[in-house]
């Protein structure tokens, strides 16, 4: 049975908090809310605790997990050194959706770190996984609180849904902000590289450190990928996924044809088309700006359920700024499939 704690304009948040965080103490798993996504926290100084994520969620063993901290002074506990870039990132950055990775000195679990020689760090911008970070007065390790391969959980619904009656509580603090999760980037050589897009970008980064490179495997599909969680299936909706890359007319081109041979189509389209395109079902995000897609992504691609649909199809979008971390997430929910419009010349 998994306790149910609302805490989203509750009196007794005060309480339900306590509650949480005396489950972390005593080894439970909580899931939490934060500004991306919502996360799946266990004691990370804990084998048993930490082993119970990965049971929930069915999580290959050998991808780490991020340690949730409520303060920056934290990182000092589990890390052995603390190059001056992390340090900058820190503090422009955080709280926020920056994860860096650095040389752990073998406080944490090892199941965390999944044996390797760093560990994910992050600092989050929500004043309720603050709250509980604190009371619970331990690193929190915490991956998205989805069954293994499904898309991430944005409300305590989606949680639900994945993991209800497998973890032993949900703090629902309803809808988080940046719907995609943190930025992963690696501060343990010279140069920080990013290894997962998200909600900080690139260019923020940059204008931070200066120069900042990209894992190529975020752009090459047969590079071997360094964050070991980017190599799994991920964000797979129930109906496949297609992306379009093409115009308009392009895409109710792809939608009529693929009615023709049987299959019902479902989109996801901003509000600014919602009456111009003909589809079987439609998620239509609430505008046309990137911050809206990034919010609303996961919950679209939770929304269609294979009885309504047999595809879904989205057109691409502009992968500069927060359209990096977003376009990253809808290839891998796509699983590389995009149908591109053949240019006449
Ligand atoms: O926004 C987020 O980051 C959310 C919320 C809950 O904080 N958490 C999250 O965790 O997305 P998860 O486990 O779903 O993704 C963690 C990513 C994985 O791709 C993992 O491989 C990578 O971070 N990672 C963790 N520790 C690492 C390390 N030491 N070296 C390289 N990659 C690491
Ligand atoms: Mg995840």
């Amino acid at each position: 049975q998994t306790e149910y704690l609302p805490v989203e304009n509750a009196v007794d948040k005060k309480e339900k908090l306590a509650r949480a965080a005396s489950l972390v103490q005593s080894g439970e798993v909580v899931a939490f809310p934060t500004e991306t996504v919502y996360g799946l926290g266990a004691d990370a100084c804990s084998d048993d605790a930490v082993k119970k994520i990965f049971e929930a969620k069915e999580r290959p063993a050998d991808n780490p997990l991020i340690v949730h901290i409520a303060s920056p002074e934290d990182v000092y506990k589990y890390t052995s050194q603390v190059p001056k870039m992390a340090e900058k990132l820190m503090n422009t950055f955080w709280p926020g959706p920056l994860t860096i990775i650095l040389p752990h000195n073998g406080r944490l679990s090892t199941l965390v770190t999944a044996g390797l020689d760093t560990v994910g760090l992050r600092m989050p911008d929500h004043p309720t996984a603050l709250r509980l970070l604190r009371a619970a007065g331990t690193g929190v390790a915490a991956p998205s609180a989805n069954r293994s391969g499904r898309p991430s959980p944005t409300t305590a619904q989606h949680v639900a849904e994945d993991l209800d009656g497998r973890i032993a509580a949900i703090v629902d603090d309803g809808a988080t902000g940046v719907g995609v999760e943190s930025t992963v980037v690696d501060c343990s050589g010279a140069v920080p590289i990013i290894l997962r897009p998200g909600g900080v970008t690139k260019e923020q980064i940059e204008a931070c450190c200066g120069a900042v490179h990209v894992d190529p495997a975020l752009h090459v599909d047969n590079a071997a990928p360094k964050s070991p969680g980017m190599k799994y299936t991920h964000y797979a909706p129930e109906a496949p996924l297609t992306l379009v890359d093409g115009s308009e007319s392009f895409f109710q081109e792809c939608i009529s044809s693929s009615q023709r041979d049987g299959f019902r189509v479902g989109v996801i389209i901003p509000k600014s088309r919602a009456g111009s395109v003909e589809a079987d079902e439609a998620f239509v995000l609430s505008s046309d700006s990137i911050v809206h897609a990034a919010r609303e992504l996961y919950g679209a691609l939770r929304a269609f359920r294979r009885e309504d649909v047999d595809i879904i199809l989205m057109r691409v979008l502009p992968s500069e700024e927060l359209g990096f971390a977003v376009m990253n997430r809808l290839m891998k929910a796509a699983g590389g499939r995009v149908w591109t419009e053949r240019k006449s010349e």
